[in-house]
């Protein structure tokens, strides 16, 4: 029998075919004008299969370097490794820097072998004084790069709040330095900062308007808004890794309706959507290989690393490839959350250190969990408190005076059990998967078929226009 750290025989041998299969296709993308989308899908499989075993086997390395934390949602709250997305987090990263060549193969070709005919001989010379080298796309690399220096800075930021466990007003801002690379190379490379103005005010205003830096604020707060926004939706097994996933996986969706044979090539946007496809496809297999270890029940915790860095993922992909509005439509529990929030993260409303559900060791259920008012609120706060208790959007408990001496801590998952009532932890899970999933199609369905009410056109069908 192997030890809850060790990979089982079948597993290994299916985690070898899997790199094996993955090598080999890999291997075989450096060919005529390369794959760099099947060389991504290969990278990937290879990424779930490392980051998959080494989740594994660094458990009790983690637990003896103190990075540990307890699963409080269980009956005897045992200690399991935490911290584990810098696990996921340093795979990806590895795996999008082997990456580079593949993703710029036809191109290094082009600009070394003959300026992208094949059959031209160039003279040794030529190729060694990089003659041709100007037509290597320096731009895109530029905007690859700094896609990942974002992401590792906010990995080492988010491995610095693990281990030292930063407060909160903090470590809002940690994804904000961690923004600056690519907030300037998208002001070096596209530097636009207008928006298309919706139809019924154009009148007014134009077609378009010039938001100038309050642009860059914006995309700054995208920055900040998504890591934080999935470290806020979490408590219960599972739950940031599988919010993740059902995002990364509906902008995948997304990006493939701008590719051949979906729209006519070359889209404008396509080049836009193939590089969200290569920043997601690896952190799809490393968030597939967390979440065999973190569904409930949980083996191993994410840490705040894996929040920071999923978030960032996110906005990298959204800013870089001139989606953060859609991006932001597939983000409505995590901004619901947030704003349903915001009475207790500006303390209008007490905030424990910890809001995740309450485990009842008598039922084994997840039930509500509570803020106890020591001081009991003021006469305003207890009337909003009694008006949303009425509209079943929070849950008060009163004492003898009527003075409310607890209230429900303000996050979805609470919300959910006041409406549901209390249930497993698991079953909690696979609801918020459903939410996000059905809230996710929904704000596609706006992107792409809803929009068309208030905008002239959806620019996946930009042929119509021009
Ligand atoms: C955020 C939330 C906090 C929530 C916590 C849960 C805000 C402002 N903060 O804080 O309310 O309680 O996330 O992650 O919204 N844990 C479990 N089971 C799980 C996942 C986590 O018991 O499935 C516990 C473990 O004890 C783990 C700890 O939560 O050690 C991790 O919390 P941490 O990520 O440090 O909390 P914050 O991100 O600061
Ligand atoms: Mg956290």
């Amino acid at each position: 029998m192997p030890t809850p750290s060790e990979l089982s025989r079948a597993e290994t041998w299916r985690l070898l075919l899997l790199v094996g299969a993955g090598l080999s296709v890999l291997v075989n993308t450096f060919q005529g004008d390369g794959a760099p989308l099947i060389a991504s899908a290969a990278l990937a499989s290879i990424s779930f299969a490392v980051a998959f075993s080494m989740i594994r086997w660094l458990g009790p390395v983690f637990i003896k370097a103190g990075l540990k934390g307890k699963d409080m949602a269980k009956p005897r709250k045992p200690e399991i490794p935490e911290t584990m997305g810098a696990v996921c987090a340093v795979v990806y990263l590895i795996s999008m820097i082997v990456f580079i060549p593949f993703a710029f193969y036809k191109d290094i070709v082009a600009a070394t072998s003959g300026g992208g005919n094949r059959d031209v001989v160039i003279g040794d010379p030529h190729v060694e004084t990089g003659r041709f080298l100007h037509r290597f796309p320096h731009g895109k690399l530029a905007l690859y790069l700094s896609g990942l220096l974002s992401l590792q800075s906010v990995v080492i930021l988010g491995i610095g709040d693990d281990l030292l466990d930063i407060r909160w007003r903090h470590k809002v801002l940690i994804p904000a330095f961690a923004s600056i690379p690519m907030l300037i190379v998208y002001f070096v490379d596209f530097g636009v900062t207008h928006v298309v103005v919706p139809v019924p005010l154009q009148p007014y205003i134009g077609a378009f308007i010039d938001l100038g830096w309050l642009y860059y604020v914006y995309m700054a707060a995208v920055a900040i808004f998504c890591p934080n926004a999935i470290n806020m939706l979490a408590g219960i097994n599972g739950i940031e890794v599988a919010q993740s996933l059902v995002i990364a996986i509906l902008l995948l969706f997304n990006d493939a309706l701008y590719l051949a044979p979906f729209t006519p090539y070359p889209h404008p946007a396509t080049d836009s959507h193939l590089f969200s496809i290569y920043f997601l496809l690896p952190f799809i297999g490393v968030s597939a290989a967390l979440l065999c270890h973190n569904w409930y029940p949980s083996k191993v915790f994410v840490g705040d690393t894996y929040c920071y860095f999923a978030g960032m993922v996110f906005a990298v992909v959204g800013i870089l490839g001139h989606f953060s509005k859609t991006l932001l439509l597939l983000f409505v529990p995590q901004i619901f959350n947030f704003l349903y929030s915001t009475p207790q993260l500006f303390h209008i409303i007490p905030c424990p250190r910890h809001r995740l559900p309450r485990f009842q060791p008598s039922t084994g259920l997840l039930d509500t969990s509570m803020t106890e008012w020591t001081v009991p609120p003021s006469p305003l706060i207890a009337t909003g408190l009694d008006l949303l208790h009425t509209l079943r959007l929070i849950r008060i408990v009163k004492n003898q005076e009527g003075q409310i001496v607890e209230s429900t801590n303000l996050t979805i998952l609470n919300l959910w059990l006041v409406w549901m009532g209390p249930m497993r932890e698991d079953r909690l899970a696979w609801h918020m998967v459903g939410v996000q999933i059905l809230c996710g199609l929904f704000g596609l369905f706006v992107r792409h078929r809803l929009a068309l009410l208030v905008f002239n056109v959806d620019n996946r069908t930009f042929e119509s226009v021009v």
